[in-house]
């Protein structure tokens, strides 16, 4: 789907910022699958309170993060396999050009309603380190400043990034080493989240 020298180019970033934003990354045509497939499972009441940890100190804390989320499953929801596929092509491309040796990948859908905020975090846990790369694609559709929910990128040398989540852009980032925090909503925050493993999802998938 993407040239050879724009995936270089993403992946070069990546290495090289622990971070890189892609906008526009999936065709109009899949977000609008993407948007739709999001609104089945609302209306269907299927996303649920997300909480914190793996399996042995999971909790729901609303004071650390006010997200829920609907975990995908590739058999299940087929309508997304072109997203799925879409990670793949992502998985195989780091694994060439950065030497990883990605084997799996586990995404949600996210949803912030108005006043939900994630706070400042890391993606891997103490517990379960498998999670190398992090992927968030927004799909909010005319997110305005002013709306929220900015995911700020905690940088080193104090220079923090403010990435806004507008439809269609994606950001990737390096799981172990990159705090972010979600800022707080304003309006309702659409996200597909997911990280790439470079272990097979363990037990800890379905509450992580
Ligand atoms: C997460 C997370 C960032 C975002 O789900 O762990 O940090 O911008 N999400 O939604
Ligand atoms: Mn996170």
């Amino acid at each position: 789907m993407f040239s050879e020298d724009q995936w270089i180019d993403w992946v070069d970033r990546l290495a090289q910022d622990d971070y890189t934003i892609i906008d526009d990354f999936i065709s109009e045509s899949l977000y609008q699958d993407i948007r739709a497939f999001l609104r089945r499972q609302q209306e269907e009441e299927e996303f649920a309170k997300a909480g914190i940890g793996t399996m042995g100190d999971y909790q729901i804390k609303t004071s650390v993060r006010g997200d829920f989320v609907y975990w995908l499953d590739t058999k299940r929801d087929q309508e997304l396999t072109p997203f799925f596929e879409l990670a793949q092509e992502m998985i195989a491309t780091l694994n060439r050009y950065c030497y990883l040796s990605l084997s799996g990948s586990e995404f949600h859908l996210a949803y912030y309603p108005p006043g939900a905020f994630y706070h400042r975090h890391l993606d891997q846990f103490r517990e379960r380190n498998n999670r190398l790369i992090s992927v968030v694609l927004y799909l909010n559709e005319g997110w305005q400043p002013g709306d929220g929910g900015e995911l700020k990128i905690f940088r080193p040398d104090g220079n923090d990034v403010l990435c806004e989540p507008l439809a269609r852009r994606c950001i990737l980032f390096k799981s172990d080493v990159v705090e972010h925090e979600v800022l707080l909503t304003h309006t309702d925050r659409y996200s597909l989240t997911g990280w790439l493993l470079y272990q097979p999802a363990s037990l800890g998938y379905l509450l992580a």
